[in-house]
């Protein structure tokens, strides 16, 4: 049976899985990026994962396609084994697919990782069927894949969709790609458990002040679900950023579907309900009326079933450009 190896990189940890083209996930296993580390440790890591799936292909008697690569920054479609800007990862015009390619001989497929889950929920996932949607990741960084018209829209420089990058408050908080106020120095999960420190060091009461161990976004929205004032006001916060990226990107291209993945997509309706209220409140009716906002349902499988996707071309116009 064809297989691909399919990898997304991200800022804590690199996700692989060796997938068949049916998209089942045969093998699966992460590894920590190291980011802090610098690119040939981060490159030795994927390499390392690379190289246990390659093991692992023998076991199965299948033949290897290529991998899919997802990585968390901008890529230009013409020089596609280069990523020009990762901010969370510190990282400009590094080539890691073409590092990656004559390393291991094997074709490497390299595309932001938002657009691959946004390809892997099109391909398997509740994207199937839509003419137009956007699949938000929040985590770290918040990214955005685009598929309009069934297919996946980069932009003329691969930055199509930089949603995590809008800027909203002038003068905000800093965020990694050097600018103040954008949306991902607002609601990414750092930003979050920023705010959420910062209200313990005023006062230490209420949910979050029960947590054990080192604060993390999750411990918010755990908060919120069990009713914590101050838990459901930074929540109502996030959705109030997040909701109004959300409606300029609906005013924008008036999509049929909006998908919520990514690590903090776990919060679920804790988070949703609120998200839902600020886009109606911001968006055109005709922008709005027609959208559904909803889960990712691959969820942390989105990228790495999109990375496999994009080396076998199965999703139909999507990924050929
Ligand atoms: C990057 C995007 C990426 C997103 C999620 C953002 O900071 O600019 O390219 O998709 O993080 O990783
Ligand atoms: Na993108
Ligand atoms: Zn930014």
């Amino acid at each position: 049976k064809r297989t691909a190896i399919a990898i997304d990189l991200g800022g804590t940890s690199i996700k692989g899985a060796l997938i068949d083209e049916k998209g089942a996930i045969l093998v699966k296993k992460s590894l920590p990026t190291e980011a802090d580390k610098g690119y040939e440790v981060v490159r030795q890591n994927v390499l390392t994962l690379i190289e246990f799936f390659q093991d692992k292909k023998s076991e199965e008697k299948a033949s290897l396609e290529g991998i899919g690569l997802g990585v968390p920054g901008t890529i230009d479609p013409r020089s596609p084994h280069v990523v020009t800007f990762a901010p969370n990862l510190h990282w400009r015009n590094v080539p890691i697919g073409s590092d990656l390619a004559e390393q291991t001989k094997l074709p490497v497929f390299m595309e932001n990782d938002a657009n691959l889950a946004a390809c892997g929920e099109y391909w398997k996932g509740s994207g199937q069927g839509a003419a137009s949607m956007a699949l938000i990741t929040l985590g770290t960084g918040v990214g955005c894949g685009l598929i309009l018209d069934h297919q996946l829209y980069r932009g003329s420089k691969g930055a199509a969709g930089e949603i995590g990058h809008l800027v909203l408050v002038p003068d905000g908080p800093l965020c990694n790609c050097g600018r103040k106020g954008c949306l991902e120095a607002l609601v990414g999960a750092p930003a979050i458990v920023a705010m959420a420190q910062k209200h313990l060091a005023l006062e230490r009461s209420g949910f979050l002040a029960t947590v054990e161990g080192p604060l993390e976004a999750r411990h918010v929205f755990d908060g919120a679900r069990q009713k914590d004032p101050m838990a459901l006001s930074m929540v109502q916060q996030v959705a109030g950023y997040l909701g109004w990226g959300l409606a300029l990107l609906l005013n924008l291209l008036n999509l049929e579907r909006i998908l919520i993945g990514g690590g903090m997509a776990q919060a679920g309706d804790v988070l949703f309900n609120p998200l839902r209220d600020m886009v109606k409140q911001r968006a055109l009716p005709a922008a709005i009326e027609s959208c559904e906002i909803q889960g990712a349902i691959l969820g942390n499988d989105a990228g790495i079933m999109g990375a496999a996707a994009q080396v076998f071309q199965s999703v139909e116009k999507v990924g050929d450009q």
